[in-house]
């Protein structure tokens, strides 16, 4: 009878450990798991973000250019400032001091930069700085410029 009892508990002593482990080994498993499918989903998720990471990234890099030396005289909300607003700026028609009126597309947003002196939009004054900015710079601003639309 005793020895019976003592079978019975070491056999639920035996259940409890087993279980007490395997309950054990997933409940380590899971932050493991966590971590590993983590990395790996964002690796995955990354892939297609990656694409759309190139653009919003250029965008986001662009918007730090844009708060850090354009937005002294720039909106990105419609309204004018010291400078055109930038909202609904690419591609559409700029009436020019000259008289002319020319499109914003990449090529004359890139000489704007460059050469703010040479077109200047009808309506302000040519005060726009002159900014060292490279070729990444430019198309992340343009980006940048895309995404107001
Ligand atoms: C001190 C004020 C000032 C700052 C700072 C400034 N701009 Fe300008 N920007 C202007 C003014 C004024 C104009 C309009 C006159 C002209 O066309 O030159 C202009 C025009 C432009 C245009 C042409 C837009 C249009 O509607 O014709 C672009 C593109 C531009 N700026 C880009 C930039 C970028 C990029 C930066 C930051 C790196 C910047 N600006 C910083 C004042 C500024």
């Amino acid at each position: 009878m005793s020895r019976t009892t003592l079978f019975v508990l070491l056999g639920i002593f035996a259940v409890v450990l087993i279980f007490g482990y395997t309950a054990v080994i997933p409940t380590n498993n899971e932050p493991r798991a966590v971590p590993t499918n983590t990395p790996g989903a964002a690796a995955g998720g990354g892939d297609e973000a990656g694409e759309g990471g190139d653009s919003s990234g250029a965008a986001a890099a662009g918007q730090s250019i844009y708060d850090a030396q354009c937005a002294a005289c720039h909106t990105t909300d419609g309204s004018d400032s010291i400078g055109p607003t930038w909202q609904g700026l690419i591609g559409s028609e700029i009436a020019l001091a000259d008289g002319s009126t020319v499109v914003a597309d990449e090529e004359y947003i890139t000489e704007s930069i460059r050469q703010p002196a040479a077109k200047v939009h009808d309506g302000f004054q040519p005060i726009m700085p002159v900014f060292e900015l490279n070729d990444d710079d430019i198309a992340s601003l343009i980006a940048f410029m895309q995404s107001l639309e």
